[in-house]
């Protein structure tokens, strides 16, 4: 289905170009205060801009040659130089019926469908996934959903962090310090605790420096021992993660992680050297940016003058492999802020490996705790991503016991859980990506304001209208009718669901649909306010529910594709 907003910039395009104004592309936008119409333009004021003509002149000129009168009250200049637009009521009702009908809630397939990879989530083996994997995971996984909703091909990619310089210290600390009893308990736990015990020992002792280095070579040129170690401690990791992925209900289609691609490092830098992306400086091979004076003095080290890979070599493999296997138009990276610059370098290093696919970085800040720094347990230590989960679920009961305590047992533990983990994904979501968030869970777990509690008790509210019905009601045999202005402005809002999506991926601003359905459900209670639904006549009556319902749809579809559900009841 055509959006409103495309189908009123189609017709101004036909206007411009009747007006002989041919040279733009017309955007049509929602108004953000009803007084000025439904949608507005600003196409005169920038036409008058380029051709120092009179704005308001120019919009009367476009006005003339506009015919939208089958979809708009006649179109008014307004300001300096804006045409609005009202919309009809029998075009919206028509709309709304439409969309009533449509399993897609009025949100068409992407015109320019791609092949998208999704690189996120991606934790470290042996490292806890803490607090800010939650961002890349829940950002990740939403954009994931979106992408492929509007009809794209996504290869949901997990990157684990499953080769690295921290294998060293937890071979030394397994074969010295591993407790079983305590890694059958807690693995990731315990690995971290080999990890840290031995980071803190090597640190004024240069020979165990030396030994743990050596453990690490060992792995890297295929010791059997040190190699069934490391396989163990990503097999217990994985186990782990899982468990996360299957709470939060996040899927993969790939989980290659770094040391897939171990044995695609040596040839890779040797090409890269042969081709003269990369060259040998004080033994390091590093491939320069000259040509970019930020990073002019920051070249992308590919080989150590040890002959030991890094991190950008194995990102450098890494969209090698994705292009030779996937083809893919455009791969998305779900990495914090700080990894910026790396992200910048290899980007252009595989720009000039001659990779054409789209590479984006991204980037989100960081999540504050209460005392706006960068949230951390008491202890000190970055908080556990687990730990977060289980007391969001925890708070979430007793939330729910106090609000609704008819409730039998059993429902409440999977409502508890709905409203939880919602809550959290929600929190995350609903934040500009780059902003820094305070984590409160009083805020999150309430029912007031922008918050999944608020949208999902709007949800289980409309729900319960239709369980009072005495029978079945089918909506898409009602006619819908658009008299009343909370009618409106319902109509308008539900129309704008298809509007929302394709912008959520433009910028990757999930927080854009979090807004959209705030609103939506904010718009609902005006008009369920001032509109009776059962109390009222036929054919309003039926024409109200199926606005309900269809509020009520996209609601749950839309907090569905942030990956967060909604209960029947709360
Ligand atoms: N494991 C990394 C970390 O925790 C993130 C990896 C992101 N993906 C990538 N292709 N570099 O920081």
């Amino acid at each position: 289905m055509i959006t409103v907003r495309e189908l009123l910039a189609e017709r101004l395009k036909s206007a411009l170009d009747a007006a002989g104004f041919s040279d733009i592309t017309p955007e049509v936008t929602p108004t953000a205060d009803a007084r000025f119409g439904d949608y507005q333009a600003n196409a005169a004021m920038i036409l008058a801009k380029q051709r120092r003509m009179n704005p308001r002149q120019v919009a009367a000129e476009i006005i003339q040659h506009l015919a939208v009168d089958d979809i708009s009250a006649a179109p008014e200049i307004a300001g300096a130089g804006f045409i609005n637009f009202r919309l009809l009521p029998q075009f919206l009702a028509d709309r709304a019926q439409e969309i009533v009908k449509d399993d897609r809630l009025g949100v068409s397939d992407s015109r320019q469908p791609r092949r998208i990879v999704v690189d996120f989530s991606s934790p470290n083996v042996a490292k806890p996934m803490h607090v800010g994997h939650i961002r890349s995971t829940i950002i990740g996984d939403t954009l994931v959903r979106i992408a492929r909703f509007l009809g794209h091909e996504v290869i949901a990619d997990n990157h684990i962090g499953d080769w690295g310089t921290q294998f060293g210290k937890v071979i030394y600390g397994w074969k010295h310090f591993l407790n079983r009893e305590e890694l059958a308990a807690n693995p990731i736990g315990t690995l971290v605790g080999l990890y840290r015990k031995v980071n803190a020992a090597e640190e004024n002792d240069e020979a165990l420096k030396k030994t743990v280095r050596e453990e690490l070579v060992k792995l890297q040129q295929g010791d059997a021992e040190n190699f069934a170690i490391w396989q163990e401690t990503v097999k217990l990791s994985w186990a782990e993660f899982e468990k996360i992925y299957g709470l939060l209900d996040i899927h993969f289609d790939a989980v290659l992680g770094e040391s897939a691609y171990n044995d695609a490092l040596a040839p890779l830098c040797e090409r890269l050297e042969k081709d003269g992306i990369a060259e040998v400086s004080e033994g390091a091979l590093c491939i320069f940016f000259r040509d970019i004076p930020e990073l002019a003095e920051k070249p992308a080290i590919v080989r150590k003058a040890d002959g030991g890979f890094l991190y950008a070599t194995t990102d450098l493999a890494t969209i090698e492999y994705r292009v030779k296997h996937w083809n893919p138009d455009a791969i998305w990276y779900v990495v914090g802020a700080p990894q910026a610059l790396h992200f910048q370098q290899i980007f252009l290093a595989a720009q000039r490996m001659g990779v054409s696919a789209e590479l984006k970085h991204i980037a989100f800040g960081s999540i504050l705790g209460e005392d706006r720094k960068i949230m951390r347990t008491r202890a000190g230590e970055s908080v556990g991503l687990d730990d977060v989960l289980n007391e969001a679920i925890e708070r979430a009961t007793a939330v729910v016991a106090e609000k609704n305590p008819d409730l039998p047992a059993e429902d409440r533990a999977a409502i508890a859980r709905t409203i939880g983990l919602g809550a959290v994904k929600y929190t995350e979501l609903s934040q500009h990506r780059m902003t820094d968030y305070v984590f409160s869970w009083e805020k999150m777990l309430s029912f007031q304001g922008n918050t999944a509690p608020y949208l999902q008790n709007a949800y289980v509210r409309i729900r319960s209208i239709f369980r009072k019905l005495e029978a079945p009601f089918d909506p898409a045999s009602a006619t819908i009718s658009v008299n009343e202005d909370a009618e409106r402005a319902l109509a308008i809002k539900l129309g704008q669901f298809a509007e929302i999506l394709p912008l959520v991926l433009e910028d990757f601003r999930p927080n854009l649909l979090a807004n959209y359905l705030y609103e939506l459900a904010i718009t609902f209670h005006g008009f369920y306010e001032a509109c009776p639904v059962l109390k009222s006549e036929e054919p309003v009556r039926s024409s109200r529910l199926a606005l309900c319902d269809l509020t009520a749809r996209i609601l749950r579809h839309g907090l569905g594709l942030m990956g967060i559900q909604c209960p029947e009841r709360m």
